[in-house]
């Protein structure tokens, strides 16, 4: 007999003679003469309650089935007297198909804390919590791939490996063949010669650069890949391995920039809040009372755009008492990215114009000399969600911004060439998906929204 998820079984508008569903139990409750099961397989959040006659000849598969076990169940889909469900399966057939042992099995108790499922996250997406995540996880993607194919932007898979350094903040994994042991800093020159590449390998900290070569070649394109930080920050909202969304578009500025980022943000917003609502409810039940009112917002205001000059007086007029002070050019804290956005405008904000001081080489240079056509959107919750920026488009001003950063504009040269044939303005945005998560979902740890996470001196799995 065909398989039917539970999803459909839950979503039939009539009864059916017969029906097969296979999953994991959630609970197994004994009565005087019937058993109940609540059945989950993943693809939703409900489960469906199965209801077991104890003196038919399934006894002894019923007696081995416990929380954990997988199973696959045949029987009459009929509608529930039960409150909450509309369906329920009258078991004419169960079959153990894996056993989970009582004794072991750790998703025993109703409710587990965050730092617990994250010691065993092999087993978490079992839980409704996580399964809900990973729901709205995938959905969140397939909106970024559908939302840049409706507006024109071209894929682009960006390399994993690679000879530069696009954040020039020097956080890199590097990557190498050679033994360990071998790598000493002084004698680092002649190793990387020795090397797989011939020179020194890293793990990207941005597919960035990549996509400027494309964009203008292709117009819009956009990267959704995994990128890698050696930060050794130990914070709620850094990992070392996380996944970015890029797009970069030719022929635009900051405005055209701001734009896209605040109409994709919006997009991604209202299609889980449509498309997940089961999943998202769960967070605003449980995770955060404020979660749907915030997401109202986010999907339906304008953002604030806001020059980082203008920026820094609201903060230092605040009464607000931050940790680290405010002046023009310092870089941003957590805590004065989510004072504006949630105590000040209770909305999202961009911030524009930021010292060229605290920003990469590639930003560019406004007619004040000293600020960068950057822009970074803050939101409740996160801080900052996008990094992004109009890119320098001018030969000689780049050339001399990649000198000042103390790099060679030798192993840029082919960034170099792209404003040697052809060059003209161009802008782009790094949306953390991750952030973009905790966002949605209220979750305030990045541990809690990456499948398996990787944090300084975290390496499980
Ligand atoms: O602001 P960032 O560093 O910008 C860039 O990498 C640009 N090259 C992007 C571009 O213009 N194409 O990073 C972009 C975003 C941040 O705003 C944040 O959401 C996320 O990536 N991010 C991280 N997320 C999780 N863990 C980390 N360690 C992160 N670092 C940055
Ligand atoms: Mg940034």
């Amino acid at each position: 007999m065909k398989r039917t998820r539970v999803i459909e079984a839950l979503n039939k508008d009539k009864k059916v003679e017969r029906i097969m569903v296979k999953g994991w139990v959630r609970t197994k409750r004994d009565a005087k003469e019937f058993s109940f099961i609540e059945l989950n397989d993943g693809s939703c959040l409900k489960n469906i309650q199965i209801i077991i006659d104890q003196n038919q000849d399934c006894r002894e598969d019923l007696k081995l089935i416990s929380t954990g076990a997988a199973v696959s169940i045949e029987g009459a889909l009929v509608q529930s007297p039960g409150k909450g469900q509309k369906w329920e399966i009258h078991a004419a057939r169960i079959e153990l198909i894996g056993e989970a042992d009582q004794n072991a099995y750790p998703l025993q108790k109703k409710r587990h804390s965050d730092e617990f499922l994250r010691t065993i996250a092999h087993l978490r997406p079992r839980t409704n919590k996580y399964g809900a995540l990973f729901r709205i996880r995938s959905e969140s993607a397939f909106k970024v791939h559908s939302y840049f194919r409706e507006k024109g932007f071209f894929n682009l898979h960006t390399p994993i490996i690679t000879g530069s350094d696009c954040e020039g903040a020097g956080e890199l994994f590097r990557v190498t063949t050679l033994p360990a042991g071998k790598t000493k800093q002084n004698e680092k020159q002649n190793i990387s010669e020795n090397d797989f590449f011939g020179k020194e390998a890293n793990l990207t900290v941005s597919g960035q650069l990549e996509a400027e070569l494309f964009a203008c070649a292709l117009d819009r394109v956009y990267t959704f890949g995994p990128t890698f930080r050696a930060e050794n920050s130990n914070t709620p909202r850094h990992a070392a391995e996380f996944w970015m969304i890029e797009p970069e578009m030719a022929f635009a500025d900051l405005t055209d920039n701001m734009d896209l980022a605040e109409d994709l943000i919006k997009n991604m917003t209202i299609h889980v809040m449509e498309n997940c609502k089961d999943d998202l409810e769960l967070f605003g039940k449980f995770v955060d009372k404020k979660l749907m009112r915030d997401l109202e917002i986010i999907a339906e205001k304008e953002y604030v755009r806001l020059p980082y000059q203008k920026a820094v007086e609201i903060l230092q007029s605040s009464n607000k008492k931050f940790e680290f002070p405010v002046a023009f050019g310092t870089d941003f804290q957590t805590e004065h990215e989510r004072f504006l956005c949630e105590n000040h405008f209770k909305k999202p904000v961009f911030v524009f114009d930021y010292p060229k001081s605290i920003k990469p080489f590639y930003m560019r240079l406004n007619d004040d000399n000293s600020t960068v056509g950057a822009m970074d959107l803050l939101v409740p919750r996160v801080g900052e969600l996008i990094g992004g920026s109009r890119r320098e488009e001018r030969l000689n001003i780049l050339e001399h911004r990649i000198k000042e950063a103390g790099m060679k504009k030798e192993t840029y040269w082919w960034y170099l060439d792209i404003r040697r044939f052809g060059s003209t303005p161009h802008a782009g945005f790094g949306l953390g998906f991750e952030r973009f998560l905790m966002m949605i979902t209220g979750v305030s740890n990045i541990r809690d929204v990456i499948p398996f996470p990787r944090t300084p001196r975290h390496l499980e799995f």
